[in-house]
C-alpha cells in the first residue's frame, strides 16, 4: 500500500489560499461587495445649474419620483450637473434609475450621461418629464474616475429636475469618493505689454452732436506719455498729458482723427473715426458693474475705488471705460440695513440715494475726472429686483435726473414691472407669466420705449441697456425702442457652469448684432466674485483657468458688451491677463460689429468664426466636453479661400502662413483663439 505523501508546507499553504479565495469569491457572489449609496457621498462637489443637490429627495425637496414611481434613496439634482467620483479601481458596479422628477412645474428635458475614465459608458438619450425611469447598470471593474453628468438636451435648463434614483456603487476595494472638478494650473498666456506706447480701444466712436463729449484714449506703455491728435474737431480738446479728449460733440458728420502717443521708448499712432450722429455704442460698451461682486453692499466709496483701479490696473488702457453702479444705490422701503431704508423720493419726486451714496452727481463727476464714464441702474417697475426704488410713474423725471447728475449709461431692469404692466395696479394678486408670451408685444416694449424716448431727449449721450432676460425676443425690437444692448437671458451668475450653452444660445441672435445694437449675455465673472445665489462676499470664482479663457474668447467673438463684474480690489495677474489682452479686445471692438457664427458643433467641440473689418477672420476652437478633444478648422469654414497668416491671440504669437485646416487638441473647456489674415498665394 502506498501511503499518501505528506503535503509539503508550501503545498499546504497554496491549498489554504485556494480555499480562502474560493470562500471570498463565493462571498462576493452573495453579499461580499459593500453597497455605497451615491447619496451618502460628499455632494458639495456636485455642480449644478440651479438649486442645491438633494439627498433622498428631488430638487424641490419632494420625494424622488420618476413617471409616478417613487424612490426612497438617491440624489436630486438639476441640469446641467456634473459630479466627479474617484473610484481608484475599487468599484465593481454602479446602478441607478434615472429620469426627470415629476414635481417639475413644467416640461423638462435632460440627458443623463456617465463617463468612465473619459469613455462614455451610459447615455440615456433625451428624457422628458413623464419618461419612465431608465436603468443604469455599469461594470466598472478597474475604472479610476467616473463622471456623472446631466445635460440640458439643448433647450436650456428650465424644469430640468434630474434624479439619480437608487444610485449605488458595489464596492470591493477602495470606496468611491467625490472629487472637485478637475482643474489646471492658471497659466498667463499673454506677454506683458512693453514700455513703448500702444494705442488700443475702438476704431470708431459714436456721439450725438452738441452733447458733452468725454473719451480717454486707451493707451498702454510707460508713463509719462505725451498725446496729440490730428483732425480733432474744433469743439474738442485733448489733454496732452492724460490723453483725455473732452468738450462738446461736433456737428453731425464723420471725423477721422489720428491719435498719437509718444514716450521715451517710441511713438504709436491710431486712427479713430468719430461719428457725430444718432447712434451711440458703435462698438460694444466695456466697463465694470458692481453687481456680482458687491450686491446690496455697494457704496460710493467702493464705486470711486473701482474707478481708481480701472486706471491703476491698466484696464482703462485697453478700453474699459464705464464704471456702473447696479441695484441698491437708492432707498428701499425695507431692507436689513437701516442706512438703505428711507423715503424713496424728495418733495419734488427726485430719487433719493441711500446713506451710502452722499451725492450721485459728485460720484459721476469723480468718475469723469479720470476720463471714465458713469453708469446707473433702475427698474421700470415700482421697485427694483432687490426691492429698491423703481421709476414707475416717474420716468421723465428720472431720465432728466440721471442726465443732470451726469450719468452716461442706464441699465433698465424689468424686475417688478410685471405687477404694473398693461395698466395693472401694483399688488394685483395675479402676476401673469409674461415669459410665456401670453400678452401682446406692446406690453413688453412699452416701458422700454417710454424710457428710450426720454433718454434721447436728454442733452447727454446715455447708452441704454435693457435687462429683461430675453423676454419676447428682445433682440428683435431692442434697437427700435432706442436701446444699445439687451440682455438675452437670465442672470449668468446662476449659470456659471453653463458658459458654453449660454454663449451658444446668445449667438443664435447674431443677426441682430450690429454697431449700436448688441446682444448682452451678461457680465464677466472671473477673479473674485460673490456667490449669486446667496449674495455672499467675494471669493475666487469657480471657473477653471481654461474656462475663463473660453469665456472671454466667446464674449469677444460674439461682440458682447464686456463688463467685468468681480471685486476690483482683488484683481490678480491672471485675471487681468484674461481681461486685458488688447488683441482679444480688438476682436470684440471690431467696427463691423458682427457676432461670430457657430459651426462644426458636436457634443464636445465647436468653432466660432467672426468677420473683421480688415478682411481677416477671428476664429475660436472650443472644447465644452469634460475631456481633451481634437478640433479642426478647415479654411472654407472660416470663409477663407487661400492661405492665411495665423496668429494665436491669447499668446500674441504668429504661427506662420497656412492653407488650413488648423488642428488642435483642446483641453477640457479650453480654447484656441486665432486671427486669420488672408495673404496672396505665392505665384
Ligand atoms: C437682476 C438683473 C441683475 C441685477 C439684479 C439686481 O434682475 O438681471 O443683473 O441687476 O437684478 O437686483
Amino acid at each position: 500500500m502506498i501511503e499518501p505523501k505528506a503535503q509539503s508546507p508550501l503545498r499546504a499553504r497554496t491549498t489554504i489560499h485556494f480555499l480562502t479565495l474560493l470562500i471570498l469569491g463565493l462571498g462576493f457572489q452573495g453579499s461580499g461587495a459593500e453597497t455605497v449609496w451615491l447619496d451618502s457621498l460628499d455632494l458639495s462637489n456636485l455642480r449644478q445649474g440651479w438649486g442645491r443637490p438633494q439627498v433622498n429627495r428631488a430638487i424641490r425637496e419632494t420625494p424622488l419620483t420618476i413617471a409616478g414611481k417613487v424612490f426612497a434613496r438617491g440624489v436630486g439634482t438639476h441640469a446641467t450637473s456634473t459630479l466627479w467620483v474617484q473610484l481608484d479601481g475599487g468599484t465593481e458596479r454602479f446602478t441607478a434609475n434615472v429620469g426627470v422628477d415629476d414635481a417639475a412645474a413644467g416640461p423638462g428635458t435632460v440627458i443623463f450621461r456617465v463617463l468612465a475614465d473619459g469613455r462614455r459608458v451610459f447615455d440615456s438619450g433625451v428624457m422628458k418629464t413623464g419618461t419612465p425611469p431608465k436603468a443604469v447598470n455599469l461594470d466598472l471593474r478597474g475604472r479610476k474616475l467616473l463622471l456623472l453628468q446631466v445635460l440640458d438636451a439643448g433647450d436650456g435648463i428650465a424644469f430640468d429636475h434630474a434624479n439619480w434614483a437608487d444610485a449605488r456603487f458595489e464596492v470591493t476595494g477602495v470606496k468611491p469618493k467625490t472629487v472637485p472638478v478637475p482643474t489646471e494650473e492658471a497659466v498667463i498666456l499673454t506677454p506683458r505689454p512693453g514700455p513703448a506706447p500702444r494705442i488700443n480701444g475702438p476704431k470708431v466712436y459714436g456721439c450725438r452732436p452738441g452733447n458733452p463729449f468725454l473719451y480717454r484714449i486707451p493707451t498702454q506703455g510707460e508713463r509719462p506719455i505725451t498725446f496729440s491728435a490730428k483732425g480733432l474737431p474744433k469743439s474738442l480738446n485733448l489733454d496732452a498729458n492724460t490723453g483725455i479728449i473732452a468738450g462738446q460733440a461736433p456737428l453731425r458728420g464723420e471725423y477721422e482723427v489720428t491719435l498719437r502717443a509718444k514716450n521715451r521708448h517710441g511713438t504709436a499712432t491710431r486712427t479713430l473715426r468719430i461719428i457725430a450722429g444718432d447712434t451711440l455704442a458703435l462698438t460694444p460698451p466695456m466697463g465694470w458693474n458692481h453687481w456680482y461682486a458687491h450686491y446690496d453692499r455697494i457704496t460710493d466709496t467702493m464705486m470711486r475705488e473701482a474707478a481708481d483701479i480701472m486706471i491703476s490696473s491698466g484696464m482703462a488702457d485697453v478700453g474699459y471705460q464705464y464704471v456702473n453702479v447696479d441695484d441698491c444705490w437708492m432707498m428701499a422701503p425695507k431692507h436689513n440695513d437701516p442706512l438703505r431704508v428711507g423715503r424713496l423720493r424728495d418733495a419734488q419726486g427726485v430719487l433719493l440715494p441711500n446713506k451710502y451714496f452722499p451725492d450721485m452727481k459728485l460720484l459721476a463727476d469723480y468718475i469723469h475726472s479720470k476720463g471714465l464714464k458713469a453708469g446707473i441702474y433702475i427698474s421700470p417697475g415700482p421697485l427694483t429686483c432687490a426691492g429698491f426704488a423703481g421709476s414707475w410713474q416717474h420716468e421723465a423725471l428720472d431720465a432728466k435726473t440721471f442726465a443732470d447728475w451726469g450719468y452716461d449709461f442706464l441699465k433698465y431692469d424689468w424686475c417688478s414691472y410685471s405687477r404694473v404692466a398693461d395698466g395693472r395696479e401694483p399688488g394685483a394678486d395675479q402676476v401673469p407669466n409674461w415669459a410665456q408670451g401670453e400678452r401682446r408685444l406692446e406690453v413688453y416694449t412699452h416701458p422700454y420705449k417710454l424710457m428710450g424716448d426720454l433718454l434721447k431727449q436728454q442733452p447727454r449721450d446715455i447708452v441704454y441697456n435693457l435687462c429683461q432676460y430675453g423676454m419676447a425676443n428682445v433682440w428683435e425690437w431692442g434697437e427700435a425702442v432706442g436701446a444699445h444692448c439687451w440682455r438675452t437671458a437670465g442672470d449668468l451668475g446662476f449659470e456659471l457652469d453653463r458658459i458654453f450653452e449660454v454663449a451658444l444660445k446668445n449667438a443664435e441672435h447674431r443677426a441682430w448684432s450690429r454697431p449700436g445694437a448688441w446682444n448682452d449675455p451678461d457680465y464677466i465673472q472671473i477673479g473674485w466674485i460673490g456667490n449669486a445665489r446667496g449674495g455672499g462676499l467675494p471669493q475666487p470664482c469657480p471657473l477653471t483657468p481654461n474656462e475663463q479663457y473660453s469665456y472671454m474668447s466667446l464674449w469677444a467673438l460674439m461682440a458682447a458688451p464686456i463688463f467685468y463684474s468681480g471685486d476690483m480690489t482683488k484683481l490678480d495677474d491672471f485675471t487681468l491677463n484674461v481681461l486685458c489682452n488688447p488683441e482679444v479686445i480688438e476682436v470684440n471692438q471690431d467696427p463691423l460689429g458682427q457676432c461670430g457664427a457657430v459651426s462644426i458643433l458636436n457634443d464636445q467641440t465647436f468653432v466660432m468664426v467672426k468677420d473683421l473689418e480688415d478682411g481677416s477672420k477671428a476664429a475660436g476652437l472650443f472644447n465644452r466636453g469634460e475631456f481633451p478633444a481634437e478640433a479642426a478648422l478647415p479654411w472654407p469654414v472660416a470663409g477663407l479661400t487661400g492661405p492665411a497668416k495665423v496668429r494665436d491671440l491669447w499668446r500674441q504669437q504668429d504661427l506662420g502662413v497656412s492653407s488650413g485646416p488648423y488642428r488642435a487638441t483642446l483641453p477640457r473647456h479650453g480654447v484656441v483663439l486665432l486671427r486669420l489674415t488672408p495673404v496672396r498665394a505665392a505665384k
